[in-house]
């Protein structure tokens, strides 16, 4: 009984315009538990799936209005897990195959055999319920899936996290720097409207940028001189090598193509690929900002940090240079709030 239990209120729309086989086919389907909702033509049909849905529907092909073979590409368009059967006259072969080919799961001819009708019928809800059975354990996986993707993504994100904290302890001087260029780089995100994923995946970038720094020996990376020139192409390599460390872990590609590009210039003088303008991925035209007001805001090994007005002043020099206008203004105007 395990199966009518689950049957729906309403199982089976039966599409029929004369109205004695319409009588025939609802009867006997109501005998065997299909309760019925009917229509006259193919248009009617429609109308009455969109409000009540059910899981069969069991249509004669010649009707006056679109039609059966209408109504079958309609179902499937809209409704594709609906078990759909044909009823044909006997000198119709051809169409029925037709309607097969539509998408309809049976058919069966004219005169109606009430056995033919009640095996067609089964075998439509028996695969209707197999169809609803897997769409579920799918769902369920899905859900289980998703949530263990969290779970990896947290592990991975705190992971990650003191990795980029380790990098910076290294050096008193820029601790706290991708913290404060995520939250500057969110700031700038929020003001200029971006859409949730794509400011997901700057945070991440932001984040995650000087990363490619962790192979960077110390007397490299906080020399107070100047560099040599072997020294300034070690350095320079961070970004590759952050994009090399990442990929095996980080799947979006926007946020890999950020941390590459954060040392690119507008003008095309920067590194490592010397893009320019537009040819450079937003997210990091985007953290190139951030990144140079903090670089500028802090106090490191070679010099004491910039009061805000000098730092923003330089940051309002270097737009259309260093970086994209547009972008520049923008931040500036953020930055102009923040604290000093
Ligand atoms: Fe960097
Ligand atoms: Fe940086």
């Amino acid at each position: 009984m395990l199966v009518q239990e689950q049957r729906p209120p309403i199982a089976v729309t039966v599409v029929e315009d004369e109205p004695a086989a319409q009588d025939v086919l609802v009867r006997a389907a109501r005998l065997w538990d299909y309760p019925c909702q009917t229509a006259s033509t193919a248009e009617q049909a429609v109308q009455l799936l969109e409000r009540n849905l059910t899981p069969i529907v069991v249509t004669d092909l010649r009707m006056p209005g679109r039609g059966g073979l209408w109504l079958v590409k309609e179902i499937r368009r809209r409704w594709p897990r609906v078990g759909i059967i044909v009823l044909t006259a006997g000198h119709e072969p051809e169409a029925a195959q037709e309607c097969l080919r539509a998408g309809a799961q049976h058919h069966f001819f004219k005169p109606i055999k009430l056995d033919e009708f009640r095996h067609v019928l089964e075998k439509t809800w028996r695969e209707y319920q197999r169809q609803r059975e897997q769409d579920d354990l799918h769902d369920t996986l899905r859900r289980a899936v998703r949530r263990q993707t969290r779970r990896v993504r947290r592990t991975f994100l705190s992971g990650i996290t003191s990795l980029v904290r380790t990098v910076e302890q290294r050096d008193p001087y820029t601790a706290g720097h991708a913290r404060r260029v995520r939250n500057y780089a969110l700031q700038l995100a929020d003001a200029l409207g971006l859409e949730r994923k794509q400011r997901g995946q700057l945070g991440l970038a932001a984040v995650l940028h000087d990363i490619g720094k962790v192979g960077i020996p110390d007397r490299i990376l906080y020399k107070p001189d100047r560099l040599t020139a072997e020294e300034d192409r070690v350095i320079r390599a961070h970004p590759e090598m952050g994009e090399r460390i990442l990929t095996p872990i980080v799947r979006s590609r926007a946020v890999l193509a950020a941390i590459r590009g954060h040392h690119e210039r507008f003008d095309g003088g920067g590194y490592p690929d010397g893009l320019s303008g537009e040819g450079i991925p937003l997210l990091a035209r985007l953290i190139a900002l951030p990144d140079c007001y903090d670089a500028l805001t802090t106090s490191r090994a070679y010099r004491p940090a910039l009061p805000k007005c000098e730092a923003l002043a330089i940051l309002e020099a270097g737009a259309g240079s260093h970086f994209d206008p547009a972008l520049a203004r923008a931040f500036l105007e953020l930055a102009a709030q923040l604290p000093e």
